[in-house]
């Protein structure tokens, strides 16, 4: 279906190129900055080349949002629009002082819109034990259900955003091989481009072990909801003098393990901001105030989807919950009334 409107001269060419580079990017999804990983990039680069080229020819190419103003500060080019993002990519936007767009995604449909939309990171967060399943808490979500769901994400995310699939609640507690071999389900059975794990030093082995393995990882911290029972309330975090210098020393600690982005979680703007100037890798906020490089809100909060959640930090971009309301109030009304469907509704 995918290649259904290609020319069938490119058709071939292009389904070819286009596997070897999942294939590439795969492998070099690594943030290691060794030769291999480099030579793995280079062949990356051209493939990723090659199949923009046969884009172009058959017409497939959709308009992408322009790079923002900041990217010609430092000299590197802006990234190409028709490229997948990868943490090489997160990488270069944080050099160059751009800004990434994450938001969460838990099926087919609306990936693939958000994917269109140019969203760079679709996260399968463990807030779908929230939002998808009813549960109070992210506690619930089982591993298999996060693979799932992450499966569905990954065939919607056709064209540039990374997906990246949470680490649920002990899928990853019990040992560190444990973890590995979860993260590594995850890599295997869904096709994502890597996996989120909560927490700071404690976890920095597991995050070791991972990338060592070729598998990115972004860290979580601030408020981590799966520590919820811990800590009894989803304040704010790293108010206190103590907090904010251990969550300093975890960045530290998981940027150091390997982590290639970082979640801050509900934190003051200023630690935030002492974090992500910190840092190399990526910082990307909720409820962490302008200065992180990147931001992410679940989609059912910027939606309007979930309209009795009022977090400070959650901007509304729509109020879909009225309209699907609005929208099967109609279809109902229509229904009784006989009024549908129509003739012309009809065979
Ligand atoms: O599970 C989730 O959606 C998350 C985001 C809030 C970052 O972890």
């Amino acid at each position: 279906m995918i290649c259904a409107h290609r020319s069938s001269v490119n058709r071939i060419d292009f389904a070819f190129f286009e596997i070897a580079v999942i294939v590439i990017r795969q492998a070099g999804n690594s943030n290691l900055s060794d030769p291999i990983h480099k030579g793995i990039d280079a062949r990356a680069d051209f493939a990723t080349f090659l199949v923009s080229e046969n884009r172009m020819k058959s017409q497939t190419v959709r308009p992408r949002k322009p790079a923002s103003d900041s990217a010609d500060k430092r000299d590197i080019p802006p990234s190409k629009d028709t490229r997948r993002v990868t943490t090489r990519t997160v990488r270069e936007m944080k050099k160059r002082g751009e800004k990434l767009a994450m938001i969460t995604a838990y099926d087919f449909t609306f990936a693939r819109l958000f994917d269109e939309a140019g969203a760079d990171v679709l996260l399968v967060g463990d807030s779908l034990s929230n939002v998808i399943q009813g549960n109070e808490t992210t506690i619930p979500v089982t591993l298999d259900e996060m693979i799932y769901h992450a499966r569905l994400v990954v065939r919607g995310a056709r064209e540039h955003a990374m997906v990246i699939c949470d680490m649920p609640f002990m899928s990853f507690q019990v040992s560190v091989e444990e973890g590995f071999r979860n993260a590594g389900r995850i890599m295997k059975e869904t096709g994502a481009g890597g996996v989120k794990i909560e927490g700071g030093e404690r976890v920095a082995d597991h995050v070791h072990r991972m990338s060592e393995a070729g598998i990115p990882v972004m860290g979580h911290l601030g408020l981590t909801p799966q520590s919820i029972h811990q800590f009894g309330s989803y304040r704010t975090r790293g108010i206190t003098k103590e907090e904010a210098t251990r969550m300093k020393h975890d960045a530290k600690a998981l940027e150091d393990a390997g982590c290639f982005a970082l979640v801050l979680e509900k934190i003051p703007t200023a630690l935030a901001k002492e974090i992500t100037d910190s840092l190399k890798v990526s910082t990307i906020g909720i409820g962490a105030g302008p200065h992180c490089d990147g931001q992410v809100l679940v989609m059912h909060d910027m939606l309007g989807l979930t309209e009795e959640f009022h977090p400070r930090f959650v901007r509304r971009y729509a109020s879909l919950a009225e309209t699907v309301r609005e929208a099967v109030r109609n279809y109902d009304s229509d229904i009784k009334k006989g009024k549908f469907p129509s003739e012309g509704e009809s065979y």
